[in-house]
């Protein structure tokens, strides 16, 4: 069954603006390998990797794509897409390797190298400082629990700032700062591991305090930049066997967790009401102090979005047991990706047209700067032509709706670590041979640059 009623010909989609972006997306940790080469401390995901059963089959990212040898390679497989624009991360180890203080040159010139190859081929890089590979030095002194490290985080966004702003225009602070928090501290599922549940909320205001201050940083570097951060947004759906108004109070409360928490400090400088997480005290306890807000909600120059699928819930089963709400599955039949996450385009469209409604004159442009699907292994892989035509509609319905989307990163470029799933869930337009590196497109690679070369005849 297809997942849209939409033709996947590449000619026949959506007409978006001239100026529109087309790029894709990939991070540090899930491609680069090289794991202790040239001076890079550790990270959190080396330490997490070796933890017995915390990644499957006991998967590490010291090699992955190898791409901190094979980079050149993959900028010439993006200038045969056609790319616009390379959304990557900064791996902070690589720069600063305990996190503090003594700054690596051979990690910063690898940014170079890269920097300069994409800027041969005509694509804009579009970096992100930080994409979950924390300095193990700073977890060891509490991670972003603990207020230090939004400081350290400002330090090293002016040290890359400084070396490749003149060439890097366009840089994008945190990537999901909502998923690092929950599985990285409040589940434990994702480096570094710490199962905190509620107690973990400090790493939300330490990671936006972050953002505003590499934000300054970035600024004072590079005066032409623009700004962004990436954040994980969901619309909140109920079943429609489950909507009493408690199950109205469950998404309500879910909403303000997953999306809020993290957009309403950045656009209207205030954090949600989250009484329903038993907190009525607006310093969280001394966490949130004076001029923080000020700090976090300097204007971006746009607001990158990362969207894979809704969500749903109900009230909570055991209202003791914590939480204010149950996650649930949805009734509808939907198609499934490889990583069995419902297919449900015309969620964008709702997430989009939502965050307008929300944010108005306060919503800045958006990006979508993650979007993509994990399919069964091999070259013909029509699911994820259907996925990414599917979502391109929904852009274009939310931009026609009078939403400002300003470019698209589909994740992602290559196969890589998908985090506690290790190598067994594929997102790559290109596949790669985790055994000899080697890189071969798929279907979808050719349907993208069809699709990109017809959007610009
Ligand atoms: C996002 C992450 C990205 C990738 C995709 C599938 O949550 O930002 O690194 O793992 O999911």
């Amino acid at each position: 069954m297809p997942v849209t009623t939409r033709s996947t010909d590449p000619s026949r989609l959506p007409r978006f603006p001239a100026d529109f972006r087309w790029g894709a997306s990939t991070a540090a940790y899930q491609i680069e390998g090289a794991a202790d080469e040239d001076g890079k401390g550790p990270s959190i995901w080396d330490t997490f990797v070796r933890r017995p059963g915390a990644v499957r089959d006991g998967h590490t990212g010291d090699t992955a794509c190898d791409h901190y040898h094979r980079f050149e390679e993959d900028v010439a497989l993006m200038r045969r897409l056609g790319l616009d624009a390379y959304r990557f991360s900064l791996s902070w180890p690589r720069i600063v390797p305990t996190g503090a203080g003594k700054v690596e040159p051979r990690g910063l010139d690898f940014y170079d190298r890269l920097v300069d190859a994409l800027l041969d081929a005509g694509i804009e890089p579009t970096p992100t400082l930080f994409h979950w590979d924390l300095p193990q030095a700073l977890e060891d002194g509490g991670g972003w629990l603990d207020r230090d490290t939004a400081y350290r985080f400002g330090e090293y966004a002016a040290v890359a700032a400084e070396r490749l702003g003149d060439r890097v225009k366009r840089w994008i602070t945190l990537n999901e700062p909502f998923v690092h928090m929950s599985f990285g501290y409040g589940f434990g599922v994702h480096a570094p591991g710490r199962a905190l549940l509620l107690d973990a909320l400090p790493v939300a205001h330490h990671q936006l305090l972050g953002h505003g201050l590499a934000t300054a940083a970035v600024r004072a570097a590079v005066p032409d930049a623009q700004v962004l951060i990436a954040n994980n947004c969901t619309p909140v759906r109920l079943r429609s066997d489950a909507r009493t108004d408690k199950d109205t109070a469950a998404a309500s409360a879910y909403d303000i967790l997953h999306n809020r928490l993290f957009n309403d400090p950045l656009l209207q400088g205030r954090y949600p009401d989250l009484s329903a997480y038993g907190m009525s005290d607006p310093s969280w306890g001394g966490v949130v102090r004076d001029g923080d807000l000020a700090t976090i909600a300097a204007p971006l120059d746009g607001l990158g979005i990362n969207y894979y699928n809704p969500t749903w819930v109900t009230a909570p089963a055991d209202p003791a047991a914590g939480l204010p709400f149950d996650l649930a599955e949805p009734e509808e039949p939907y198609e499934r990706t490889a990583f069995g996450w419902p297919v449900v385009p015309d969620g964008l469209t709702e997430l989009l047209t939502g965050l307008e409604e929300r944010y108005g004159a306060a919503l800045p442009p958006v990006w979508i700067t993650e979007n993509g699907c994990s399919q069964p292994a091999g070259l013909d892989d029509p699911a994820r032509i259907d996925y990414l035509a599917g979502h391109l509609g929904a852009i274009a319905d939310a931009m026609d709706r009078g939403v400002d989307v300003r470019g698209y990163f589909t994740w992602s470029l290559l196969d890589n670590f998908e985090w506690a799933e290790g190598y067994h869930q594929r997102f790559g337009l290109v596949e790669v041979d985790f055994a000899t590196g080697l890189r071969t497109p798929r279907a979808s690679f050719e349907w993208y640059r069809d699709l990109i070369a017809s959007q610009r005849s």
